[in-house]
């Protein structure tokens, strides 16, 4: 089968998060679907943070929906009301299931507030089916140690497989629905096709070089992000002349076509189920964060 072709390529707005940290965010863009069942990117940093002024999210609830933290540099700490508190580092990825609710915080480690340095990862929102939206929630902590890699035959591309699979190597994380979640990094002169389940809805988020993306190999610049028909394998590469590699985040999975009816942190079916996760949340029913 050809490759799919590109629909369109976002482009990422700067924004504003928790206690105050920048993200780059590709989507959500309003009447775009193409993304489903994707919610929300952000890439937090990269930012050098002087001693004293690295900012995270403190206390803030979640409900219906599924975040993924990707930690590429720097240090992560966050506790939650169901008692679960971590640290992650650099690779290390935490898939949490917010499921009928948490109240949890994401601030960087006390080590990184004391002496500061590079922060630089990524949250990625995916969207819970109706049947899963209330389920109890759950978190699955991957190590960097657990996280597959593999390299093409020839050298040039490489990828760390947060989810799904990509040149024979298959990633450990269990999802409520089959997704795909790569990390790419392709040198100059690479060409690789991806193959992906024929149902799944896929887009690359470029966020270092210059990608060449898709069937025609469309030029997409740091912060855009590809929006691909579906179809087939979805093409990634580097121009053999470009300075630098380029850096892809992948993410692909089965679109949902369920309504969505979202506001801040909670994304359910209907408007009335959002004015009930607000009305729980105020009432304590998603706990608090025992200090
Ligand atoms: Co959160």
């Amino acid at each position: 089968m050809n490759p799919r072709v590109v629909l369109r390529v976002l482009t990422s707005t700067r924004t504003v998060e928790g206690g105050g940290f920048v993200v780059r965010r590709p989507f959500p863009v309003q009447g775009v679907v193409q993304a489903d069942p994707f919610l929300l990117l952000d890439e937090m940093g990269p930012v050098d943070y002087p001693p004293g002024e690295a900012v995270g999210a403190p206390d803030h609830p979640h409900r219906g929906f599924e975040t993924v933290t990707y930690v590429l540099a720097g240090e992560v700490e966050h506790e939650d009301s169901a008692g679960h508190r971590g640290k992650l580092g650099p690779g290390d990825v935490q898939w949490m299931t917010a499921g009928r609710g948490v109240v949890h915080s994401e601030m960087p480690s006390a080590r990184v507030q004391r002496e500061g340095g590079r922060v630089h990862g990524f949250q990625l929102w995916v969207n819970l089916p109706a049947r899963d939206k209330m389920m109890a929630p759950r978190y699955q902590e991957v190590p960097r140690d657990r996280i597959p890699r593999a390299t093409s035959e020839d050298g040039k591309a490489s990828v760390v497989v947060v989810a799904g699979a990509a040149l024979g190597a298959a990633a450990v994380i269990e999802t409520r629905t089959p997704i795909a979640y790569h990390d790419w990094t392709l040198q100059p002169g690479a060409d690789v096709e991806v193959d992906l389940p024929e149902g799944y809805h896929g887009l690359a988020y470029v966020f270092g070089g210059e990608a060449l993306v898709g069937a025609d190999r469309r030029a997409v610049a740091d912060g855009g992000c590809a929006l691909f028909e579906e179809g087939g394998a979805l093409r990634l590469g580097c121009d053999a002349a470009a300075a630098e590699p380029a850096r892809v985040l992948l993410v692909a999975g089965t679109p949902l076509r369920e309504p969505v009816a979202r506001y801040g942190p909670f994304v359910m079916n209907t408007r009335q189920e959002i004015e009930q996760a607000f009305a729980d949340f105020r009432s304590g029913k998603m706990g608090e964060i025992a200090r």
